[in-house]
């Protein structure tokens, strides 16, 4: 049963066990509900790491991971984790698409809960079609002529949030030079299944755009985030235990929040390929 959750996006699932046997009608059944809802959290399951590897496989592949290394094990999966009495800043709490700066990011990320806190730790996702959608025709054809520019810097290297000076995490988050590079992307880019048009743009990676000053750029993706995250855009997602979310990469943008401190929290995370049709 698939139950659209009312806000801007996002649907819970029940009455299926992603731990068996995938069939292709089941896949495809997912994949037109993922499509649809843009994020679906599975409620009930009972997967280990092989089951999210087999889910994600069978969802597309997987995806490239830069900058994390691998729970022991299975080279495909991170862990998001932060233990009861760690004081580091929360990873991720800023507004993203994961690893939107690679030259083909991937087109969307499994989350599996495997120990989730009593109270907050929130997912939260905001639609960027219905972003898009929203805005006035002269403002959306001013977007769409811009092309923007994606980096890792911020946050993964050596100087970046996660860099040399970030001490006491408990992830394996590894920062490099690599993260220096940059990646154009168009600002308003069609998605890649549906041709939907989508604000693909975030404060965490895009360093610039082309063409324009850097002051001026920022302050445009400054003023971008807010209405790319409005109330009616975002879609909150409350964890519970044996849960499994999957979001559409190319089409919404997240971010964690905290609320549980002196709780333990820890998510797999596999993250899928990008489509090729
Ligand atoms: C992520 O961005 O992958 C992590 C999100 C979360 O921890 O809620």
């Amino acid at each position: 049963m698939i139950e659209p959750s009312g806000q801007a996006c996002g649907a819970r699932v029940t009455g299926v066990d992603l731990s068996g046997e995938l069939s292709s009608d089941l896949i495809a059944e997912i994949r037109a509900a993922w499509l649809k809802h843009r994020v679906l959290a599975f409620a009930n399951q009972s997967m280990d790491d092989d089951a999210l590897e087999r889910f994600t496989i069978a969802m597309g592949g997987f995806g490239e991971d830069p900058f994390f290394d691998p729970i022991e094990g299975h080279k495909h999966i991170a862990a998001i984790l932060r233990e009861a009495d760690e004081t580091s800043p929360l990873f991720a709490e800023s507004w993203h698409s994961d690893w939107s700066f690679l030259p083909e990011p991937p087109s969307g990320t499994c989350l599996m809960a495997v120990e989730v806190p009593p109270v907050g730790g929130d997912t939260l996702f905001a639609d960027q079609a219905a972003a898009f959608a929203a805005l006035p025709d002269a403002r959306k054809a001013e977007l769409r002529r811009l092309t923007a520019i994606h980096s890792a810097t911020r946050g993964y290297s050596p100087d970046g949030l996660y860099g040399d000076s970030d001490q006491g995490r408990s992830m394996a988050i590894r920062p490099s030079e690599d993260a220096l590079k940059t990646q154009t992307h168009p600002l308003v880019k069609p998605h890649s299944e549906t041709g939907e048009e989508v604000l693909f743009c975030s404060p965490s990676y895009v360093v610039g755009i082309e063409g324009m000053g850097e002051a001026t750029a920022m302050q445009l993706v400054l003023e971008l985030i807010e209405w790319q995250t409005r109330d009616e855009f975002v879609y909150r997602q409350q964890w519970e235990p044996d849960m499994l979310v999957m979001w559409d990469n190319r089409i919404v943008l997240h971010r964690a929040t905290g609320g549980y401190e002196g709780h333990r929290r820890e998510l797999h995370r596999t993250t899928i390929a990008p489509y090729t049709p």
